[in-house]
Order: C-alpha cells, then structure tokens, then sequence
C-alpha cells in the first residue's frame, strides 16, 4: 500500500472522528458537491474513497441518494461497515482500489471529496478517473473536490488548516477548530497536482473537458464559526473543485 493511503489506516479512528467535527467537510467540501449534485433521490451515486462514510450516510439519509463506496484503508471501511450495521441505509461498502473496483455503467453520478490529491504521482491520477468513467452512465459527472493546483498561501493557518510544502509534497496541519491555539491535531502528505495535470488525467481516461468551481462556506458554517474563520478560507482557496462528464 502506498504511504499516501496508509497514512488514513494508522490514523483511521482519530481521522474519522476529527472529519465528522470538521467545519472544512461539513461546511464547506459537503454542501459544495450536494449543491452540484442537485437532486439525487433515488440516483445511483459512487463515492471513491469514501472514507469511514461519512458524506455517504448524509447523501442517503438526508437527500435519499443510493450509494456505493469504496476505499483502499480497510480499517475506515470497517468503520462505515460497523455503522452500515448499526443503521443500516442500504449502503454498500467495499475495500478497493481504482484498479481492482469493478463495475460498468452502473452509476448516474460519481465524486471524490479530498482523494485524488493523495495519488502517489500524476501518473496514477488517470486510474481515478477511469475508475469513475467505467462505472458512469452517459451524462453522468465526476465531482471531485481536490488541492487547489493554484493555492499559494503556505504556512499560514487558513480556516483549521496550515498547508506546508515539504519535499515535493505537501503536509496538511490539521488544528483544533474550537480553540484559538493552532495545536495540530494530526497531519497529511498529500500532492498539489497541476491543473494540466488533471486535465490530461481525465482526457486519457475519455472525459473530454474539466469544469473548475470555487468553494464558499454555507451560511450555517458561517453562523457557527464566524466570518473570521472563512476569510483566509474564501481568499486563498485551498481547494477546487473539478467537474467532468461522460458524454
Ligand atoms: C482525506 S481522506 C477523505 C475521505 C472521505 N472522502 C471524506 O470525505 O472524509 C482520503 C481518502 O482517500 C482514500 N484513498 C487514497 N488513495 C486511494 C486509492 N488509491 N484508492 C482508494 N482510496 C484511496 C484514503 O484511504 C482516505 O480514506
């Protein structure tokens, strides 16, 4: 398993329960993709990397979507599973990978929250976006909120986040959003793609063209957390989002 991914499964209990209280996820990334989804009840929607499902449960539970997730860190699948368990939702969950997922036509709508960027190198970015082609319908999208190719405020906290660059890569400081110290909480490496990058990624895997979005707090998140922790957030854009379609 690449470091990128084993990162999330020596990590996956305290990731999993800093991800359900994030302002940045729950806020910002969630509300983002569900405005671009638009109406999915009863569609057919494939989550990749999902994650322990948090953002899966939502979209079923709250807007009646039918989801499918997989991911590569088997221990945040067996969160989602326990949860599925508990409550079950109809959810299924699989430990996979771009390569090894299966499944042809079979979805109206795809997405990714925060995944993509953690691709070991450019190279590997096109098996997410094949993942995704193989198991969309025609007119069927792929949703992907990434790391801002563009982002250039390092070193500075921007909402509960410090981005450094570190070798090539990028580590995510996350800090306690509660509190006005910056202790972090727990730390990522991920990569910061180039848009050009992405855009050959999604063309050899038969997308033809990338639609790029901004991310702006809902007003919840606004009421919750105040102005001042958006600002740097909707200034400095640490993440994008990336639209393609099957056509
Ligand atoms: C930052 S987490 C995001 C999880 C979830 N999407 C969310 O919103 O909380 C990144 C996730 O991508 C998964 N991931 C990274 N590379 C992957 C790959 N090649 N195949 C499947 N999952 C992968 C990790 O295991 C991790 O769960």
């Amino acid at each position: 398993m690449h470091d990128e991914v084993k990162q999330f499964d020596t990590i996956s209990n305290k990731y999993a329960s800093f991800v359900d209280e994030d302002p940045v996820r729950n806020f910002l990334h969630y509300p983002t993709v569900i405005k671009i989804l638009g109406n999915v009840k009863g569609k057919k929607i494939l989550d990749i990397g999902c994650g322990d499902g948090l953002f899966d449960r939502k979209l079923t539970k709250e807007y009646g979507a039918q989801v499918t997730g997989y991911d590569k860190a088997p221990d945040l699948i067996a969160l989602a599973k326990q949860e599925e368990n508990k409550n079950p939702l109809g959810i299924i969950y699989s430990v996979d990978d771009p390569l090894s997922f299966n499944a042809v036509g079979m979805f109206e709508e795809s997405l990714s929250v925060m995944v993509l960027s953690y691709a070991p190198d450019a190279d590997y970015l096109v098996n997410f976006f094949h993942s995704a082609y193989r198991a969309l319908e025609k007119g069927g999208r792929f949703i992907s909120v990434i790391f801002n190719p563009e982002f250039k405020a390092f070193d500075k906290v921007v909402a509960n986040r410090i981005f450094k660059q570190k070798n090539g890569k990028i580590e995510v400081n996350f800090l306690n959003s509660k509190s006005t110290n910056s202790e972090v909480k727990f730390t990522a490496l991920l990569n910061q793609f180039s848009t050009n990058e992405y855009t050959v990624a999604a063309q050899k895997a038969g997308f033809q063209k990338i639609n790029w979005k901004k991310l702006y707090p809902i007003s919840e998140g606004v009421k919750a957390l105040g102005k001042e922790f958006w600002q740097s957030c909707e200034q400095e854009q640490p993440y994008a989002i990336l639209i393609t379609e099957k056509a």
